[in-house]
């Protein structure tokens, strides 16, 4: 398996709901070692320019309201799979199919406040992972 690295956020509902301390134990249970950390409220337009690619969708405008209402979280998670593992972690983006034991199944209160994002794939990771931390920051 390849070492990978993934952006994940503990989004604003979570880290309101003082889950943050839950889900960095079940993360680092499960191997995902943080090389880069990092508390902050997103502006609107930071949120807008890091969800660009559901710009068109029903729920942009929720989204990146909700995204840019409180501090969130963002981290860079390496181990091995990580891309892939980490969604597994996370569990589906609706909660209510969200797998037990799985972040969202635990954390999540709906579709939107589902308390974690984690990157796609290989692609969208280097991409978030470069919309937040410089290379210098990744330890
Ligand atoms: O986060 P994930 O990759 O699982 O889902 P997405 O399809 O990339 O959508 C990004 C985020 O938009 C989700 O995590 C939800 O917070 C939100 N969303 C929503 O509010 N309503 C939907 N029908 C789908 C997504
Ligand atoms: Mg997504």
């Amino acid at each position: 398996m390849a070492i990978e690295r993934t952006l994940s956020i503990v989004k604003p509902d979570a880290v309101e709901g003082h889950h943050v301390g839950d889900i960095i134990k079940i993360l680092e249970a499960r191997q995902f070692r943080i090389v880069a950390a990092r508390l902050i409220q997103l502006t609107k337009r930071e949120a807008q320019g890091f969800y660009q690619v559901h710009r068109s969708k029903p729920f942009f405008e929720s989204l990146t309201e909700f995204m840019s209402s409180g501090p969130a979280l963002v981290m860079v998670l390496e181990g091995d799979n990580a891309i892939a593992r980490l969604r597994e972690v996370m569990g589906a983006t609706d909660p209510a199919k969200a797998a037990p034991g799985t972040i969202r199944n635990l954390f999540a209160t709906g579709i939107e406040h589902n308390a974690i994002h984690g990157s796609d794939a290989p692609e969208t990771a280097a991409y978030e992972i470069g919309y937040f931390f410089s290379g210098v920051e990744l330890t």
